[in-house]
């Protein structure tokens, strides 16, 4: 399956999925890397793996359609049958994922719907709970409110920083993230409304 991917920074997801790939765990092939911020490490990995990318600057377009209708038309040109969101801070706007005619994930550093958006592992330590970690969604048009795939759970422990936090959960989600490709991409993944069943895990939802 063809996947492009979109990161506006470290690329350390896209990384997992790279190695993935290329171990033969994961049957996808990444065609195109695309981000927002030109100076993001995940294009620099890219272009090391071969990948061809593109940058599409906020400030270059007059508004997120215009921009968005550009992330289209390249993804087009990339024969594009997935799209994975990894660690890009841009929300994906309702035209987009409307004409998209391909699944759209995402993975976030909480377990939702608790903390979604901005640093949720402040958000976590702030609000004191005492598990926190990492779910792959389908994005809709919400923020981080789409159809959930897979959460991993990551204790928060005490004397815990937001980086000593974002660390630890960072591990879970180069598990997790290639993992939920996996499933999906080999047909495991049934929606039924905002619910899904994981089909290999018999009995389970
Ligand atoms: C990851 O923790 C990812 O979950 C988060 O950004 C980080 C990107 O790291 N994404 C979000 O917060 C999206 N709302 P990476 O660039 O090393 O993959």
């Amino acid at each position: 399956m063809r996947a492009a991917v979109l990161a506006s920074g470290r690329g350390s997801n896209l990384k997992a999925l790279l190695e993935a790939a290329e171990r033969g765990s994961l049957p996808i092939k990444i065609v195109a890397v695309g981000s927002d911020q030109a100076g993001a490490k995940a294009l620099e990995l890219s272009r090391g793996a071969g990948i061809p990318t593109r940058v599409f600057p906020s400030k270059d377009y007059p508004h997120r359609q215009a921009q968005e209708e550009d992330l289209l038309i390249w993804m087009r040109e990339h024969r594009v049958e997935l799209l994975l969101l990894a660690g890009y801070m841009k929300v994906l706007g309702p035209q987009f994922i409307r004409q998209a005619n391909f699944p759209i994930l995402n993975i976030h550093p909480s377990l939702l719907p608790a903390f979604p958006g901005l640093h949720a592992q402040r958000q976590a330590l702030e609000y004191g709970v005492k598990v926190s970690g990492c779910t792959v969604h389908f994005v809709d048009e919400g923020l981080d409110s789409g159809p959930i795939l897979l959460q991993e759970v990551v204790p928060v422990l005490p004397g815990d920083t937001e980086e000593s936090l974002a660390r630890r959960i960072l591990e879970a989600e180069h598990r997790l993230y290639p993992e939920a490709v996996r499933l999906l991409v080999a047909g495991k993944v049934k929606r039924v409304g905002r619910r899904i069943q994981l089909l290999q895990q018999e009995g389970s939802e």
